[in-house]
């Protein structure tokens, strides 16, 4: 796994974007964000290869049948946005929101439906994409879930995992990259609903969180 230090331009949000200049109270203050940032731990090319090669195995793992990819709100905005338009077959994709934690860096196992899917699950092939997985709990509880509803198959598809601190066994198809047991933010991720709108993931200085 690539560690890069964090460089100056690597959190910056700059103040021109395409051509435009933003209001400068719009912006992201960049030395406050760098600051709360130990490691770059994936750039933004890393996770758009990455999301590539797993597009891949999934169109041809899936070849002929219909699939039903569901994100799980909020952390996997940006994972299902760009494996979806990465992938060539069909796709139908749902919503779900659940709650696993506070504004804490430790899971609760308590989950909690906030949204529910708008799609019939009978009969579909149904894959499940998620940002983490961290103990596994809200996985192994969604995907219980599921399948109680009749579906052909349920598949989980995560573009991170931290082995380590794995509480449940759960049978996870497509892993993006397994990382060790550190709280990391961006690209969905979040903390206390902060640095979900990074383009990299990288993980957060214990200072923000202690
Ligand atoms: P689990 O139930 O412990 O597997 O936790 C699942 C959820 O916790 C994930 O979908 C994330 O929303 C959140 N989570 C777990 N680890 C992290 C992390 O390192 N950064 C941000 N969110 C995390
Ligand atoms: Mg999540």
């Amino acid at each position: 796994m690539a560690v890069l230090s964090l460089g100056k331009t690597a959190a910056c949000r700059p103040s021109r974007v395409r051509g435009f200049d933003y209001p400068q109270e719009l912006l992201v203050d960049s030395h406050d964000v760098q600051s709360d940032l130990k490691h770059v731990l994936y750039t933004k090319e890393d996770i758009q290869r990455r999301v590539n090669e797993l597009a891949a195995e999934i169109d041809s793992d899936y070849a002929g049948r219909d699939l039903l990819i569901v994100g799980v709100l909020k952390g996997a905005v940006m994972v299902m946005a760009d494996l979806a338009r990465a992938l060539h077959s069909h796709v139908t994709m749902d919503w779900m929101a659940v709650s696993s934690y506070g504004s804490g860096t430790q899971s609760s196992g308590v989950v909690r439906i906030l949204k529910d899917l708008e799609t019939d699950l009978m009969g579909k092939h149904v894959l499940i994409v998620e940002d983490i997985i961290d103990s596994g709990l809200t996985l192994s509880w969604l995907k219980a879930n599921l399948l109680s509803r009749g579906p052909a198959s349920v598949e989980i598809c995560t573009l991170l995992r931290k082995p380590e601190a794995a509480k449940v066994n759960i049978d996870v198809k497509y892993v993006g990259y397994n990382i060790p047991n550190e709280f990391v933010v961006g690209y969905g991720l979040d903390f206390a609903e902060k640095y979900r709108n990074l383009d990299f993931i990288g993980t957060l200085a214990p200072h923000v969180y202690e």
